[in-house]
């Protein structure tokens, strides 16, 4: 079975929000897409996710929200994330943590995708290993038997570490994105076995910031280290950052492009789905 697949990259807040559920159903009828996936991790004031919005992001038409090292930075998705098959937390926190590292959710047209998101460990705190934690999802659910199409969404700093868990998996999965440095990589790609694969698909925010951070708190703390506000999201018209795949019917990428849209950077769209 084809599966269309629109991957979105970190929400951060209100602008963030406002792009998705503006986006989302008009993106999904064009390009008659059977996943959409955004990362959620900063969808809440730019730190972690309520339910509330995770709800409008359903109600829009999101099939599932990932998450990252800001997973629980709302207390309350400590709670409300064992209720919401819909929305998975990195893989490799420890054992006992609320929610679960990888789900399955299936398409109108009855197609099962696999969500696995899974946080690196280079420049970040310290983790249970992220590439035992992807194999050990992605063995327990493999494409043709537990699933249709697949998404790795390795939650990391290090540009290293996010290539290295692409190659590890590529033909196993349909998809390997990188989030969490909320800047898009321009290396989308299909990997040698079949693997789609991008280093990061940027934010989905205002990128006249840091970073989707309003500028003058992180300015005052790179030049002078001592802490004097909160930081807050820009609120300025955010780019909707995605990667757009068309996986095939043994599961794996056979086209990939990146989807820029309002905002202040250049637009992007897949010619494949023109
Ligand atoms: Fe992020
Ligand atoms: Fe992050």
């Amino acid at each position: 079975m084809m599966v269309r697949l629109l991957f979105i990259g970190d929400v951060v807040g209100r602008s963030g929000r406002a792009a998705v559920i503006q986006e989302v159903p008009r993106l999904r009828a064009r390009w008659e897409l059977d996943f959409i996936i955004v990362n959620g991790e900063n969808a809440a004031g730019g730190f972690g996710l309520t339910e509330t919005i995770f709800e409008e992001f359903l109600a829009a038409g999101v099939d599932a929200v990932t998450l990252g090292n800001h997973a629980f930075d709302q207390k309350e998705a400590l709670v409300f994330i064992e209720r919401q098959p819909r929305l998975i937390r990195p893989a490799n926190f420890p054992p006992g943590t609320p929610g679960r590292g990888a789900g399955v959710v299936a398409s109108a047209k009855g197609a099962r995708l696999l969500i696995v998101n899974v946080l690196g460990r280079i420049f970040m705190d310290a983790l249970d290993d992220p590439f035992a934690a992807v194999k050990r999802e992605v063995c327990a659910c493999p494409l043709g038997e537990g699933c249709n199409a697949s998404v790795v969404d390795i939650h990391a700093e290090a540009t290293s570490e996010k290539s290295a868990i692409g190659y590890i998996v590529d033909g196993k999965v349909s998809l390997v994105v990188g989030t969490h440095t909320h800047v898009p990589s321009a290396d989308h790609r299909i990997l040698p076995c079949g693997t789609g694969f991008v280093t990061d698909v940027g934010m989905t925010g205002d990128y006249d910031s840091v970073i989707g951070m309003e500028k003058e708190e992180p300015l005052r703390r790179f030049t002078r280290r001592i802490p004097s506000g909160r930081f807050e999201p820009a609120l300025g018209p955010a780019t909707l950052c995605a990667v757009a795949v068309e996986i095939g019917d043994d599961g794996l990428t056979k086209a990939i492009a990146p989807v820029r849209i309002g905002g202040l950077l250049s637009s992007a769209a897949p010619e494949f789905w023109a």
